[in-house]
């Protein structure tokens, strides 16, 4: 792959030629494919979906389906064990609001709120307990992991990449210690999706969910997938219109999955913005994807160790996606000002991860997420523009 020639692709960097963009954590930029694609649904193609009788309501909802199948194949999967919704917090809620569980609710430590808030709700309303895997030295501690999941274990909830680490979690071991224990286990692949090739069926886990806007497709729309059979057996997250059999006064039957979760019109122009996104990165290929943006964070890796006061917070054996530094001379919020005004974007806080940031004494880190867009000259001005912090408060 060649991040220059892709550059061109995205029109935010025609607009700013001056950004050094490092924040695809949070969200992507988008290609000139996928802004196109939504362009011509709406111009060309635009009518409600699963309703309409005449013909371009037909096509509409081909092309609605078609982006189904097209993520299903991305991430392995049935088509039917896609579910449209938001974002990676939606799957989430609809997860803790739907699935049955009788047992102990595992996380970890380092997990993004959106994925621990929703099972800690439901732990308070339904008297479950929720159980922590701890963090070591920057990694889930796999030691205590086997203790924690037990046959009391319900349901193992666990992030794929973290989003402040970087680090990646074993989650095929985690799979069959869940497995082996009679629990699920569901993975935020909000950071992983986007990064690298995830088969949910070689993983073997039940439920994987991620946001659109992290892999270049438009804000509002992303995806859970659910082994079939779990979802057959899932009460559905909304009611409505859209996701129904029938209807009578005192009855009701619910359509098949996916539709049963999919209560309402649909995101359908974001979905197909989602197909042309994946048609985009599987051109370039996932494995590429995962090797640009590894030798990316790395460089920023190594640069910043070499820059005295700075802290990169990732375990020292292992490779990262995102990198998260602290400044001992510099609060991240003036790190990120000053980085800005080198026209460098990064995001500074607690990443939305504050349970692990208090566990490590700090209230939070500068992090730099690269993606396929970004150079290694991206990363060499964002190392002068940390230099400039230090000649600044250091
Ligand atoms: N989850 C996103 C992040 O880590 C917003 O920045």
């Amino acid at each position: 792959m060649n991040p220059e020639e892709i550059r061109k692709e995205f029109p935010i960097f025609s607009e700013r030629p001056e950004l050094v963009y490092l924040d695809s954590a949070a969200t992507s930029q988008k290609p000139g494919t996928v802004i196109e694609k939504i362009s011509s649904f709406y111009s060309s193609k635009n009518a409600n979906v699963g309703r309409g009788l005449y013909r371009l309501a037909g096509e509409a909802t081909v092309e609605y389906q078609r982006a189904r199948s097209e993520v299903a194949d991305f991430i392995g999967a049935e088509s039917d064990e896609v579910i449209f919704l938001r974002n990676t917090t939606e799957a989430t809620n609809l997860l803790a609001s739907s699935l049955d569980l009788d047992g102990d609710i595992v996380l970890s430590e380092m997990a993004h709120h959106s994925e621990q808030l929703p099972w800690r709700r439901k732990a308070e309303r339904e008297g479950l307990e929720i159980k922590y895997i701890p963090t070591k030295d920057k990694k889930l501690d796999m030691e205590a992991a086997k203790d924690i999941i037990d046959e009391d274990t319900a349901l193992v909830s666990i992030s794929h990449i973290s989003n402040v680490f970087g680090v990646e979690n074993p989650v095929e071991e985690l799979a069959d210690i869940a497995h082996e224990n009679d629990a699920l286990i569901s993975v935020d692949g909000a950071q992983s999706v986007p990064r690298k090739p995830v088969d949910v069926k070689d993983m073997d886990v039940d439920f994987l969910s991620f946001s659109g806007h992290k892999m270049l497709a438009p804000n509002g729309i992303g995806c859970l997938y659910g082994r079939k059979d779990i979802l057959k057996d899932m009460e559905p997250y909304q009611v409505g219109g859209g996701m129904i059999r029938t209807v009578k006064k005192d009855e009701v039957e619910w359509e098949e999955v996916p539709e049963k979760f999919e209560a309402g019109t649909p995101n359908v122009a974001g979905a197909v913005g989602l197909a042309e996104a994946i048609s985009y990165l599987d051109e370039i290929g996932m494995d590429e994807v995962y090797r640009h943006d590894r030798e990316l964070a790395e460089k920023a890796r190594s640069e910043l160790e070499n820059i005295q006061g700075v802290d990169v917070l990732a375990p020292k054996d292992e490779e990262i996606s995102v990198v998260s530094f602290t400044m001992n001379f510099a609060h991240p919020h003036d790190i990120a000002e000053i980085l800005n005004q080198e026209n460098v974007a990064v995001r500074a806080g607690h990443h939305c991860a504050q349970p692990q940031m208090e566990k490590i004494g700090i209230s939070g880190t500068t992090r730099v997420s690269p993606y396929i867009y970004n150079t290694e000259e991206d990363i060499s001005k964002f190392i002068e523009a940390v230099k400039k912090v230090k000649s600044v408060f250091g």
